[in-house]
């Protein structure tokens, strides 16, 4: 078969950030300890018991990532393996068997190359996002793990997370819920810290903002990370600072800004507790980072009753974060040689 024939007739630059129906996902299937080859499969539908795992006590959990093309029409991941490792980090957290890394990498480059008519042209300022997941499904209905798990990849073409012309400048607003405990499942990637976090997000909008903002669970204070996306602060001193805690989602987008920062801003950076409102005064910009929302800037914080702009007029983009954007958007179009080993071809 000829995968590249056929692009699909869409209009890729109005696309959000929603679900499309691509042909091929890939499906394989763990049971009495061990996977089966898996395949690709026509099927968007999962039908599984009503007495699964995943349905009653959130056995799941899930990743992402993106696909790009390039100028030149390469088809490329960024840093895939990232995802592997960080969905094998939390498939023991909840009982649940790991994903071979090869299963899990050859998955997502067969998914990439089947839907090739689905991923977006380059320019158009959209991207196929990869949703890699992993599920308890057999029948069980006390409270224990499940006997038998899909691993399933799936892909839809996306616009951005925020919609913008350029680089979205978004606000948020620190919530009064928790996302985290500081020793429950905040640092793994599984549905059940989404959940809790819907009415939030509908909250912070209801205020006007794009997202929620975290605080740590403890005392109420350090910045922990945004509903979908981790913080990052350029200070005043010229400094990169992100949020050390134990809580939230380790961000394969904030751990290569930081290397970019550092590396080709000069800039100097550290991972530490960031107090927020004994520090906002030294905050010179602030973004959200993460495979949805890339980097977007933050202008404006809503907490203790009111907003704090942190560019002055709470929109325009600061020097910093359009740097950091640009290097890796660069890297991840493939116009930037990064020297990293982190971007990755998929041969269509
Ligand atoms: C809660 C949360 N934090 C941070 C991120 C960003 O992580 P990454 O850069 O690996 O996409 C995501 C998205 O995956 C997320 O859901």
């Amino acid at each position: 078969m000829d995968a590249k024939v056929n692009k699909k007739d869409l209009n890729w630059s109005e696309l959000g950030f929603q679900y499309v129906k691509t042909d091929f996902r890939f499906s394989a299937t763990w049971e009495n300890g061990k996977w089966n080859d898996g395949e690709l499969i026509r099927d968007e539908i999962i039908s599984i018991h009503e007495g699964a795992p995943a349905i009653h006590y959130a056995q799941q959990c899930f990743e992402g990532l993106k696909a790009q093309t390039s100028a030149d029409g390469r088809v490329l991941l960024f840093r895939p393996n990232l995802n592997c490792e960080r969905m094998n980090r939390t498939a023991p957290r909840i009982l649940m068997p790991q994903v071979p890394d090869e299963m899990f990498l050859c998955a997502i480059d067969e998914v990439v190359k089947a839907n090739y008519a689905w991923i977006p042209p380059f320019g158009s300022g959209a991207s196929l996002y990869i949703r890699p997941m992993l599920i308890g499904v057999g029948e069980n209905l006390g409270l224990k793990p499940a006997s038998k798990f899909e691993f399933r990849v799936f892909v839809s073409p996306v616009g951005p997370y925020y919609k913008s012309d350029g680089l979205a400048v978004i606000s948020l607003a620190v919530s009064d819920f928790d996302r985290a405990a500081p020793s429950g499942t905040g640092s793994y990637k599984v549905g059940a810290n989404y959940a809790g976090g819907l009415m939030a997000t509908q909250k912070a909008q209801e205020l006007g903002a794009s997202e929620a903002l975290y605080l740590d669970a403890t005392e109420k204070r350090y910045i922990d990370e945004a509903g979908s996306a981790n913080i990052i602060v350029a200070t005043k001193d010229g400094s990169l600072i992100t949020p050390k805690s134990d809580a939230i989602l380790p961000s394969i987008t904030r751990r290569s800004l930081m290397v970019l920062a550092k590396d080709k801003l000069g800039m100097t950076t550290e991972e530490r507790s960031i107090d927020l409102r004994k520090e906002f005064s030294s905050f010179d910009e602030a973004a959200a980072c993460g495979t949805a929302a890339v980097l977007s800037p933050v202008g404006k914080i809503y907490f203790d009753d009111s907003w704090h702009n942190i560019y002055k007029d709470g929109e325009t983009v600061g020097p910093v974060m359009q740097d950091l954007f640009d290097q890796l958007v660069g890297i991840q179009m493939g116009e930037i040689e990064e020297g990293y080993g982190w971007v990755k071809e998929v041969s269509v």
